[in-house]
């Protein structure tokens, strides 16, 4: 064994946590669906980290439960059957469940059984922000009184010219839990592992795949052939205790010097062009690039595990609009700019390239045999960040992705 593999051994096995999470993290705020996914008495079923989820909207307000019937383990959103607004039925053999503690309120054909009020299906608190419904997704046994609040899995609030976390441009960017924010943006399932999606985002080596995109064009950047980390602050880990968990890079400034030049291949940059950006991810996965695609707005991404080989890639652009004719204006550019030239047309390149090391990955042995260089610093960042603070790692899961679909707003 060279030095070089066993060196490569000993920093993997700082993050043997984050290996062992191909189903994903715990006991973690997720999105589920666009509000507008959910109407009024309308019943969905997903899946994240491989527990099949039901969600019922009842007088606007939204529940979740276990989607698998403790009966015979059918999913009750497969043929949605519900009598009252306080409960849900499986339309096998009528087990029926309180929508609001989960616990076997009777059963359409043996309403005297012994079981019943005895047992019950796990529930998961819901929250609905800015059109997207959250769903913290839990082991059975997590107790109520632990949940976090959704601030804490959610990307940092970087406080207005923060010393700590300078922003080279522009002021810090807006969160879905901002008074008048607006989140317009679309969800697909992505055929790979959530960890190389994630990792794929904040890749900071990965300007190649992106060097022919139409908005590059568009905005007449020129990018260099690759940025190298030139100081040991190049990234910030963000781990104070009552907040969220991850890492954040100044991209494009001085702590990265571009690489402009490879004399080997002739290729040769003269003059770069472009701008700095803040790039940040926090568990369980959510990447926030600030002002990107353009100034203002921000592009927030999560990688929800679905199995261990599927993940819903949700990628939403969020800004503050106070007015009508903001909220007008910026769908207005969402539907005719950013859409197709940022989620589609740029996040695309992402995609396919995700998918592309699928295979390598996919039966485990890809995190050991991986040959990472200086460039990989923030997946390697990244993942001692995960291993340390996730709240759980979720076990194997049973059944198939539950949300096979691509939704926009
Ligand atoms: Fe649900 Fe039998 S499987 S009631």
């Amino acid at each position: 064994i060279s030095e070089e593999r066993t060196n490569n051994s000993k920093v993997q096995s700082q993050y043997q946590p984050y290996k062992d999470a191909a189903w994903g993290f715990i006991n973690h705020w997720y999105p589920a669906l666009f509000s507008n996914e959910l109407p009024e008495d309308h019943v969905e079923g997903i899946q994240i980290c491989g527990i099949p989820i039901v969600l019922r909207r009842v007088d606007g307000k939204i529940y979740a439960l276990k989607d698998q019937c403790l009966h015979r383990g059918v999913r009750l959103s497969e043929k949605p059957m519900c009598f009252d607004k306080e409960t849900i039925s499986c339309w096998y053999h009528g087990f029926t469940f309180n929508l609001e503690s989960g616990l076997l309120s009777t059963i359409v054909a043996n309403p005297n059984d012994k079981l019943v009020g005895t047992t019950g299906i796990t529930t998961y608190p819901v929250q609905e922000v800015a059109g997207m419904i959250f769903v913290f997704v839990r082991e059975d046994d997590f107790p109520d009184a632990d949940v976090p609040p959704l601030s804490e899995d959610l990307p940092v609030r970087f406080p207005e010219n923060s010393e700590r976390f300078p922003h080279p441009l522009w002021p810090a960017a807006p969160s879905v839990l901002d008074e008048n924010a607006v989140a317009l943006g679309m969800h697909r399932t992505g055929f790979g592992n959530w960890r190389i999606a994630c990792e794929n985002g904040f890749d900071n080596a990965h300007i190649l795949v992106h060097k022919d995109n139409t908005i590059i064009h568009a905005m007449d950047w020129v990018l260099p052939l690759g940025i190298l980390p030139t100081a040991d602050d190049c990234i910030a880990t963000v781990e104070d205790e009552k907040g969220p968990k991850g890492l954040v890079q100044w991209l494009f400034t001085e702590k990265w010097a571009p690489v402009m030049e490879n004399k080997q291949l002739g290729l040769k940059i003269e003059n770069t062009k472009g701008r700095p950006y803040r790039t940040s991810v926090v568990l369980p996965g959510v990447l926030m690039v600030e002002n990107w695609p353009e100034e203002h707005v921000v592009q927030y991404e999560w990688y929800v595990p679905i199995t261990d080989d599927t993940h819903e890639y949700w990628e939403v652009l969020v800004r503050v609009c106070p007015s009508d004719a903001d909220r007008k204006k910026f769908q207005y550019r969402f539907d005719r700019v950013y859409k197709p030239l940022a989620l589609h047309g740029f996040n695309d390149c992402d995609l396919y390239a995700r998918e592309a090391m699928q295979n390598f990955y996919a039966d485990g042995t890809g995190w050991d045999d991986e040959q990472l260089v200086a460039t990989d610093v923030s997946p390697i960042t990244w993942r001692k960040v995960a291993s340390r603070w996730n709240r759980g790692i979720a076990k194997p899961g049973r059944g198939v992705a539950g949300a096979l679909k691509t939704t926009s707003l």
